[in-house]
């Protein structure tokens, strides 16, 4: 038997027991009662009666316990050219005060709290501060526009927003504060306070709620660490499923702190004091637990970049910060190598820096098509490895185990199931199908600790949408194969959610907005196959009867109309005019068919977009019996 398959034996033997050694990598306020509880919430809840604090295990316990004075965050902007390192001790104390201007609010136990913010430190310390009250934080992603910012504003009902007054993409500055006044606007929830960090390159016009974060912070008393159960939320992250109402997963406190700290050094391999970059963003899942939770919970040092993997100031971006920083292990998105392997082909950029602490590079956020994959091994001579995850897990389903001596990783393949993940292939009757076989990947249930146990405000919905097409099964909407060897192949999404750039988009939404264009009679948009970007959303419209109008004007206010509601991280740049879209006899949208023609699984090469103009007289022709 490998380490791996000894340690999932025995998890498999009792996964209980397994979950409570587990549980031991974290400091609790009050034990368990039951490590598993199978009658509370969607199906079951982890670690019931226990009380912690995360903030406490993330911060508080290093620096009163040896580490204050090593690193914990580690921020480097190369969109602004700063950099700034905050101990154990100072992250904690900053995090206190941030807390304690959020309590002198009257911001406390469960209230929710909205942070719309980029890639600046305060971001975590908002996290951890929300945290060290037993608020709920939920962090909206700075891509999005007014209106999405609005649907979870309205949905989650905070008591506070922390933003900051910009952004920094390549050429712009991201004014936040104006989108952040219009989505309160458009909401009919009214946050009572807006704590805005104002950065020195673009300063927000203030109003009535809001106060400057800053001052608020040097004013206020630090907030002590407040313990709350194991089951409460710890925060709400939206994320898109097949329509345009995001999906609210709630992630708990006592579940994730397990899990997370147990994935540091199962997956990742790394000990307290190593330096560890996860080159997301904080507004997507990844962030959350692999910029802030897991290094901190971990003892790491946790990397913050502000910027992006070229032209910032150049292809070898990635590489200075690994070397400069000593990155002991680099977790970022298969879009992210490809635009460096695009700029850099031969890898001239790398061989400028010592990377000779860089121990392992991580891949996830979409598919990893093996070119890439074998590029970044060849080019860096280090391991790479693709792991497989949701917002909706929290932390890997399928991975490489550098805590248990990695194995070979196959270029396409995700890894094998962690313990704590029974992972199978299921027909559409839920039928579990032999190894080889392509169809529905699903979780055995219980899902193991640090899962979303719910949707925010309803767990009716989220077993309408992950546990009833399958009974006794987590559908992950993932489709994909296990092979002989159990590794797993993950090799789409089985319903209308696309994977644009390493983020997550849903058709649906699109079409929503597409639909609400004037001279727009229908529409469906689909992902098709993009060199770099791995998909990207193509919109098919059919305009209204007697609208005649050229299709690139129309076309154009679409992009505009797409951009201005969801946010440029749609990258809506494709639409089309055509005559008819193809139906069943009842009149239903293919949508199945034309996605499958658009992503290219019907061609090889996949087709461009001109070979798609005439996509409704092919499938017609397809139809015709
Ligand atoms: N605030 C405002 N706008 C943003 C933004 C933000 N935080 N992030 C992206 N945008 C904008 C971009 O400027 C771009 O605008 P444009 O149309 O004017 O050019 C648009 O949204 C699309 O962005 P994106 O598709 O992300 O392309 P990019 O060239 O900006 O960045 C990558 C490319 C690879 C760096 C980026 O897509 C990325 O980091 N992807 C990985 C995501 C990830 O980590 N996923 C989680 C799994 S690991
Ligand atoms: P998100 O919830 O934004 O993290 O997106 C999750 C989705 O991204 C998954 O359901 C998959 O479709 C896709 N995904 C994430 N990681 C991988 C991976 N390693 N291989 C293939 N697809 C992935």
């Amino acid at each position: 038997m490998t380490p791996y398959e000894a340690a999932y034996a025995d998890w498999q033997g009792n996964p209980q027991d397994w979950w409570a050694r587990a549980a031991e990598g974290i400091d609790w306020e009050q034990r368990w009662d039951r490590v598993f509880a199978p009658e509370m919430g969607a199906f079951g809840q982890w670690f019931a009666g226990a009380r912690l604090n995360v903030c406490h295990n993330a911060l508080d316990r290093h620096a009163d316990g040896g580490r204050g004075d090593q690193p914990a965050l580690i921020w480097d902007s190369a969109a602004t050219g700063e950099k700034r390192t905050l101990t154990y001790t100072e992250l904690r104390d900053a995090t206190a005060r941030m807390a304690g201007a959020l309590a002198a609010r009257g911001i406390g136990m469960g209230d929710r709290v909205v942070i719309y913010m980029p890639m600046v430190p305060e971001a975590v310390m908002a996290m951890l501060a929300c945290a060290r009250l037993g608020a709920v934080h939920s962090v909206v992603f700075g891509g999005f526009a007014a209106a999405e910012l609005a649907k979870r504003i309205e949905d989650a009902k905070p008591r506070a927003v922390i933003s900051a007054s910009c952004g920094i993409e390549p050429g712009r500055l991201v004014a936040y504060k104006p989108l952040l006044d219009e989505a309160i606007a458009l909401s009919a929830h009214k946050p009572d306070h807006c704590l805005i960090l104002q950065r020195p390159m673009l300063r927000a016009d203030m109003g009535a709620r809001d106060a400057d974060l800053l001052e608020a912070m040097h004013g206020a008393a630090p907030a002590p660490c407040r313990p709350v159960r194991a089951t409460d939320p710890l925060y709400i992250l939206y994320t898109s499923g097949t329509t345009g109402k995001p999906k609210g997963v709630v992630r708990d406190c006592g579940g994730y702190a397990v899990a997370l700290h147990r994935s540091m050094s199962m997956i990742y391999g790394m000990k307290p004091g190593d330096v560890y970059w996860c080159a997301s963003d904080v507004g997507w899942v990844v962030g959350h637990s692999y910029i802030v939770y897991g290094p901190l919970l971990a003892g790491c040092t946790t990397v913050m970049y502000e910027g992006k993997p070229v032209g910032t100031p150049d292809a070898g971006a990635f590489w200075r910060v690994c070397a400069e920083h000593r990155v002991r292990v680099l977790f970022t998105a298969p879009t992210a190598l490809r635009t460096i392997k695009q700029q850099d082909p031969n890898a001239a950029l790398m061989a400028h820096h010592d990377l000779s602490k860089l121990d392992a590079l991580f891949l996830a956020g979409e598919r990893c098509d093996p070119p890439t994959a074998i590029w970044a091994a060849g080019a860096l001579g280090k391991p790479v490895v693709d792991h497989w995850w949701q917002t909706e897990t929290g932390w890997p389903i399928t991975a490489g185990f550098r805590g248990f001596g990695l194995f070979p990783s196959k270029p396409g393949s995700g890894g094998r199931p962690a313990p704590g993940y029974d992972v199978q292939v299921l027909d559409d009757a839920g039928a579990i199908l032999p190894r080889e076989t392509s169809g529905n990947l699903a979780i055995r249930l219980p899902l193991p600790p640090g899962c979303g146990p719910t949707l925010w405000g309803s767990d009716d919905a989220y077993r309408a949408a992950y546990l009833s097409d399958f009974p006794g099964w987590y559908r992950t909407g993932d489709a994909g194969t296990i092979d002989a060897d159990g590794d797993v192949s993950v090799m789409g999404r089985t319903d209308d959610v696309i994977n644009v750039a390493g983020h997550r988009l849903s058709t649906g939404q699109i079409e929503e907005v597409l639909a609400g264009h004037p001279d727009v009679a229908e529409c469906a948009v689909v992902g098709m196959a993009d060199a770099l970007k791995g998909q990207a959303p193509l919109g098919f419209v059919v305009l209204k009867a007697g609208v005649d109008r050229p299709e690139h004007e129309v076309a154009a206010e679409l992009v505009a109309l797409v951009r201005a509601r969801i946010g440029p991280v749609a990258a809506f740049k494709l639409a089309r005019v055509v005559s008819r879209l193809p139906k069943t006899r009842s009149g239903k949208i293919l949508r199945a068919s034309i996605r499958r023609i658009a992503d290219g699984q019907d061609a090889n090469p996949p087709p461009t977009i001109d070979d798609l103009a005439t996509l409704d007289d092919i499938r017609a022709a397809m139809l015709r019996p």
